[in-house]
């Protein structure tokens, strides 16, 4: 089981929270897999939780903490980005009472203050998982869900491969194994009351769809140590020629391995 090194490997999180800033307008239109995983997160929020607070963490362009707002109507919502230009995206279109920039592994929030910790698709940007689990598990209340959704190993695992025909160089953002995230949940004092992953996959007419898509979702490599300078056209050419290797009938597959996981601070 090989969990993240606690630093230097995934990116600067100014690095992160600047290129989301950047998608922050580009995001929606390109996000079907986003929404369909966050979509499936929310049914898996147990159907008896009436929380009074929730928190919509790396709210990104807000949809889901619309979606949060729609479902606990009494509520009151709290949206939560590292990334300014997202929040400010997010903050014209409502949904949330406040929106407020903060950082997973060290939330600006007092301890107990909520009853629903939702996050989809935003701590796979984390180093530190066990820090953020401790931050689920300080903000929660007694009896409080954490629902989140992140990605592991093998996702954008043909992208991977196709580059490491190429170059040998690792291009792709850098995902946890499956086995770290069950073993820090198990580890996290909260009772685990779902974990599972899924694979999710996505099809392109050609790899230039692909890669201007993960640009305009902000989720392009990010990795420090990626090879930087221009890509020459034979390498261009010699990735493409890899990538072919995976076409199947509906294009060219991008896989997503989905973790989705519900935990539940003990009364
Ligand atoms: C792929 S987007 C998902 C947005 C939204 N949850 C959705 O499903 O549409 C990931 C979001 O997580 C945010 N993020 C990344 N690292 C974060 C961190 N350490 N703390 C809080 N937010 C973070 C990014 O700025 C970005 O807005």
């Amino acid at each position: 089981m090989s969990e993240l090194p606690a630093d230097g490997v995934l990116p600067d999180k100014r690095q992160v929270a600047a290129s989301f800033s950047r998608a922050a307008a580009s995001y929606d239109a390109v996000a079907e897999l986003q929404r369909g995983v966050g979509d499936s997160l929310l049914e898996r929020v147990p159907a008896d939780l009436a929380p009074q607070r929730w928190i919509d963490l790396g709210c990104g362009t807000g949809y889901f903490s619309r979606a949060l707002e729609q479902r606990f109507a009494a509520a009151e919502g709290v949206a939560v980005d590292i990334a300014e230009g997202m929040l400010r995206f997010a903050r014209e279109r409502g949904g949330a009472r406040a929106f407020v920039g903060g950082d997973a592994e060290r939330l600006p929030l007092r301890e107990g203050c909520c009853d629903l910790l939702f996050s989809s698709l935003a701590i796979q940007w984390c180093a530190n998982l066990g820090a953020v689990l401790g931050e689920a598990r300080r903000v929660l209340r007694g009896g409080g869900v954490f629902a989140f959704s992140s990605l592991c190993v093998g996702t954008l695992g043909e992208l991977r491969a196709s580059w490491q025909a190429v170059d040998g160089f690792v291009h792709v953002n850098r995902f946890r194994e499956f086995a770290g995230y069950q073993a820090q949940c198990a580890a996290s004092g909260l009772e685990v009351l779902e974990l599972f992953t899924e694979d999710r996959v996505l099809h392109f007419p050609d790899l230039r769809s692909l890669t201007h898509e993960l640009k305009a979702l902000g989720a392009h490599n990010l990795n420090p140590g990626r090879p930087g300078g221009l890509t020459g056209r034979a390498r261009v050419r010699a990735l493409i020629d890899a990538y072919e290797q995976f076409r199947q009938p509906e294009g060219l597959p991008a896989t997503y391995r989905v973790v989705h996981a519900v935990l539940r601070k003990p009364a």
